[in-house]
């Protein structure tokens, strides 16, 4: 099995735009770290920061709140700004929304010194959520053997050469005219978005009137495998169909974005403000090409043409979701804590069983998933301790296709069953295997269990999936420090995937 030892930097919060950074690492030093979640600034113990603090002493001083390990204060516990014993007596509100590349959460100091999520753990967020939707596209892409491609026109000519293979020969067929048609005489919306996106202003190419499966989309750059509608009128008398196609798409590993033709053509700049940022949110960088997509980058694809008609019209192919019979990809997240991972999962297209032993934790993953606007998606959310949940899946032969686990030093099950993972951990991996589906996505094993090391987690998982093929990634869960730009190692880490 190959085997990789690397440093996973969370710093994505980074490579957000300022409006949408929420979470910044901004300093560490002298045993404590200083961070912002969202408006709050807070200090934590943070014991491998032997250095110097480089922020003057005046900024880790002007803070909301700091948490006293027992080690050095008296007791351990939170001190919030102007003395107040709870957040809730002070200005800041309990809870408060928390935001990573579009899906919401919520935060609050509670007594273990976290805020209700971890912010190294973007990583693996990512990570679920790339590998997930990855997963659907090459279904799709690989359904069809013969894949036909979308056709591409040359400039004034009405001629067809290959472009990219987005979906099937029948479609392709019935439905290539009319996107030729459609290029031909956009609206004036459209014709707005074209000159902008054309010109490459985003640094991402964009193509026109594309055919992805049974539908044609307006704009699409398949690199970030983001898709751009611009709406007539039509579309207020077509909301139900557009969401049915949205969902169809996102199926897909689509991510969508509407504008209306009065935004794009009164605000251009907004317009292309808003695409940038998008861009900027998905942090896949490229599809796996050989899987069905035909090539990279099309030449003959210069295509600008004048007035248009307009209105993407797919009714007759209305009914034909023939994603259905795609297998969801069935995630499990066991010692889930209040859930972020799931929520990716499931924004990604998962099945997501949510796995934890705290009743309080649970309800605060289901005001996560409301506050992230998914409480219509279906989640298990299940109340039970890890090893005796595993135990009776096993006997009812449910299987899983990505699972991640992060395991706590020392934890009790909701009717007191006690979790030690220097005992327990391999009884949890061989039953982990036990629900593996025969083909898995993933399997992420994370542990803040400092006395377990990367190297040694990389092993075990090893152990665990072997005969299984793929590979393991073990390193250091990171942060960038904002002050002096060290790369800060929060967790260890392994990922074994396909
Ligand atoms: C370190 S947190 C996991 C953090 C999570 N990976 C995240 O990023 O949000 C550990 C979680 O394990 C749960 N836990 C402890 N003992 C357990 C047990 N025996 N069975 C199931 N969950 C348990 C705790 O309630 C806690 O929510």
């Amino acid at each position: 099995m190959k085997n990789e030892l690397k440093i996973f930097c969370g710093g994505d919060w980074l490579s957000l735009s300022m409006d949408k950074q929420d979470y910044e690492l901004l300093d560490t030093g002298e045993g404590e770290k200083i961070e912002r979640f969202g408006p709050y600034v807070f200090v934590r113990p943070y014991e491998d920061a032997v250095w110097k603090k480089t922020l003057d002493k005046k900024v880790w001083e002007k803070i909301d709140g700091k948490f006293w390990s027992s080690k050095v204060g008296a007791k351990s516990g939170w001190t919030f700004k102007n003395n107040v014993q709870h957040p809730m007596l002070h200005k800041m509100q309990k809870k408060w929304e928390m935001s990573y590349k579009g899906v919401k959460f919520l935060a609050s100091p509670t007594p273990f010194r976290h805020l209700g999520f971890f912010p190294e753990q973007s990583t693996h967020w990512d990570f679920i959520e790339e590998k997930i939707k990855s997963y659907y596209s090459s279904i799709f892409l690989n359904r069809e053997k013969e894949m036909h491609p979308s056709p591409t026109l040359p400039e004034g000519e009405g001629e067809m050469v290959p472009g990219y293979f987005t979906t099937d020969p029948k479609l392709w067929k019935r439905l290539k005219d009319r996107a030729l048609d459609m290029r031909k005489n956009p609206t004036k919306g459209e014709k707005v978005a074209w000159d902008v996106l054309r010109r490459n202003e985003t640094e991402f190419h964009f193509r026109r009137q594309q055919i992805i499966d049974r539908f044609i989309v307006d704009f699409v750059c398949l690199e970030k495998r983001l898709i751009i509608e611009v709406d007539g009128d039509i579309h207020d008398f077509k909301k139900e169909e557009d969401k049915e196609r949205s969902e169809i798409l996102k199926k897909f590993g689509f991510e969508i974005i509407r504008f209306s033709n009065e935004e794009v053509i009164n605000k251009t700049d907004n317009f292309l403000h808003k695409v940038n940022l998008k861009l900027k949110t998905i942090s896949r960088n490229s599809l796996s090409f050989g899987e069905g997509w035909g090539g990279v980058n099309d030449p003959n694809d210069k295509s600008s043409f004048g007035e248009y008609r307009g209105g993407v019209d797919n009714s007759d192919l209305r009914g034909v979701d023939n994603t259905n019979d795609i297998k969801k990809i069935k995630f499990l997240n066991l010692f889930g804590y209040t859930g972020v991972a799931s929520l990716f999962a499931l924004r990604a297209g998962a099945e997501v069983t949510h796995v934890d032993a705290s009743k309080q934790t649970l309800e605060w993953v289901k005001e996560n998933q409301k506050v992230a606007g998914m409480e219509n998606m279906s989640m298990r959310i299940i109340l039970d301790d890890a090893l005796k949940f595993l135990a009776r899946e096993e006997k009812r032969g449910i299987k899983y296709d990505a699972v991640i686990m992060d395991p706590p030093k020392f934890g009790r099950g909701p009717k007191g069953e006690e979790w030690k993972i220097e005992r327990d951990l391999p009884k949890l991996l061989s039953l982990v295997r036990k629900v593996l589906s025969d083909k898995p996505l993933f399997v992420i094993l994370n542990s803040y269990a400092i006395d377990s090391s990367a190297l040694s987690l990389g092993y075990t998982l090893e152990d665990t999936m072997q005969g299984l093929g793929g590979e393991i990634k073990q390193g250091e869960l990171c942060l960038l420090e904002k002050s002096k730009g060290r790369t800060i190692p929060l967790s260890n880490t392994a990922i074994w995937s396909l």
